[in-house]
């Protein structure tokens, strides 16, 4: 009688731990999935992976009054808001701080920022 209990829960115990391997695998690729399109803003592309690395840290949370992308101040002339970029403007440091960025570079990240995708 003892030994049926032992057994019952020695299988109850596998096919529980079991379960829970194979429900963390499948449930991987779904949760990375999830939070791709929780974040279309993440969208690969050369403007927004060079935003990512050099201007959000300011520019998502408008640290110091950075205008977010889509504000309305970035819907400006986009040559004076790209000659602003790069030489710097109030508390906006040339090039975000990345001098390595070309003028063509910073051009499509303020395009990019104007228009972010959706
Ligand atoms: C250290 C924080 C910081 C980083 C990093 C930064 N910015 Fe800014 N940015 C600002 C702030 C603050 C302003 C607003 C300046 C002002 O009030 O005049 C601004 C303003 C701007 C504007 C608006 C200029 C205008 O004419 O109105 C553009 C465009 C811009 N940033 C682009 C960028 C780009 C592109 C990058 C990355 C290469 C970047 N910024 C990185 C802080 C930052």
């Amino acid at each position: 009688m003892n030994n049926i209990i032992y057994i019952s829960v020695l299988v109850l115990f596998l096919s529980l731990s079991g379960f829970s391997v194979v429900n963390m695998t499948l449930l991987r690729p779904l949760h990375a999935q999830t939070e791709k399109e929780q974040k279309p803003d993440m969208a690969s592309g050369p403007a927004a992976v060079i935003y990512r690395k050099n201007c959000a840290s300011c520019h998502d949370r408008g640290i110091m009054g950075a205008p977010k992308p889509g504000e309305p101040r970035l819907l400006g002339d986009i040559d004076t808001l790209v000659a602003n970029a790069i030489k710097g403007i109030g508390n906006m440091p040339a090039r975000g701080h990345a001098a390595f960025l070309s003028d063509d570079e910073v051009r499509s990240v303020v395009e990019y920022m104007t228009s972010p995708p959706k």
